[in-house]
């Protein structure tokens, strides 16, 4: 949800229908709300409801549609225009608004608690989801429109604002800010956080990483989505990871530059099966591990990539 404009079905493009971001551009308004239903590693059905913007829409979510909208939803995901001139006032208010119908429409969760005494700073933001409650999740999106050097206290600012009046609301319920672009790897890391949170059995898929990991020496271990590239888990050879500079957004750049590279090997009609980088310093192997997923197996050190490939080849009967 979000006001119109605010870039929802931009999102959904990128991610979802591997739109490409300057297409975005030609996107009409959201009529009312558009649902649809996402197949997600073989049993996993998403269903991704994007609620048009615009004033009229947003009334009627929040009244007439209010218990369809709003009841037995897992996760709320709203979104915020950075650039918006009424981001902290109007737009705020009706991010509150629904802050009010997913409690009144979930009332089991403690986001029902008492209201907090008014002016009170912000309380501490508990993991979203952990009182068995709706998650949420706050986008602060456009964010390439705000100066770089600005980004972060710009976000914590807002952050802090709308914590505090989401409290004063009553709302004890667990959110989480990011700050999102279409254009960089911010959007990919804010769903990877969104999508990991509806896996069911991420710990225990997490052990069977750690298993790969060290059976097959390997440095690290990424698993991503098939469809969407947004990453489901990872695991670091930790006793490598203090003596190598990482990059702290390798796995979203990963997402995104796969992504482009998947689209420009459909537009020669040459679908994209794996991919292999080798250097002196290290060894990658991207490959399809499930009909689902695909894995990235990283080594240090110039091995064969045909020993990478085999891991995965004798891995894959297990993660099946
Ligand atoms: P409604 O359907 O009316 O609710 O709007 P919406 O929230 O779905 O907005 P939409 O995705 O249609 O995006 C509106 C415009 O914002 C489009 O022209 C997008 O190209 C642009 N846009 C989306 N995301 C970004 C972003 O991260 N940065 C910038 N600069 N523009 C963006």
């Amino acid at each position: 949800m979000g006001k119109s404009g605010s870039g929802k079905t931009s999102m959904r493009a990128i991610i979802f229908k591997s739109q490409l971001a300057a297409d975005t551009r030609r996107l009409g308004a959201t009529i009312d709300v558009e649902s649809s239903q996402i197949k997600f590693l073989g049993g996993l059905r998403l269903d991704l409801w994007d609620c048009g913007g615009q004033d009229s829409f947003m009334d009627s979510h929040l009244t007439a549609q209010s218990s369809t909208v709003f009841r037995s939803v897992h996760s709320l995901i709203y979104i915020f225009d950075a650039e918006s001139p009424e981001l902290l006032t109007s737009d705020t208010v009706y991010f509150l608004k629904c802050l009010r119908a997913l409690r009144d429409q979930n009332p089991s969760s403690s986001s029902s608690a008492a209201p907090a005494a008014n002016g009170s700073p912000a309380a501490p933001t508990s993991a979203p989801g952990e009182d068995g409650g709706p998650m949420v999740f706050v986008l602060l999106h456009k964010m390439d429109l705000v100066p770089v050097d600005l980004q972060a206290s710009k976000l914590a600012e807002f952050e802090n604002e709308v914590t505090k009046k989401a409290r004063e609301g009553g709302y004890k319920g667990g959110m989480q800010f990011y700050g999102t672009s279409i254009w960089n790897e911010t959007l990919y890391k804010a769903w990877s956080i969104v999508i990991s949170h509806l896996m069911p059995s991420l710990a225990s898929l997490r052990t069977h990483l750690n298993s790969f990991l060290s059976l097959s020496s390997a440095s690290e271990i990424v698993l991503f989505e098939r469809t969407t590239f947004l990453v489901i888990s990872s695991v670091t050879n930790e006793d490598e990871s203090h003596d190598t500079e990482w990059d702290e957004r390798r796995f979203e750049r990963i997402s995104t530059m796969v992504k482009a590279f998947k689209l420009g090997c459909s537009k020669i009609r040459s679908p994209f099966s794996s991919l292999t980088v080798s250097t002196p310093h290290y060894t990658a192997v991207l490959d399809a591990l499930t009909p689902e997923t695909y894995i990235l197996v990283v080594a240090k050190g110039a091995i064969q990539p045909a020993a990478l490939e085999l891991n995965i080849r004798l891995g894959r009967p297990h993660f099946a």
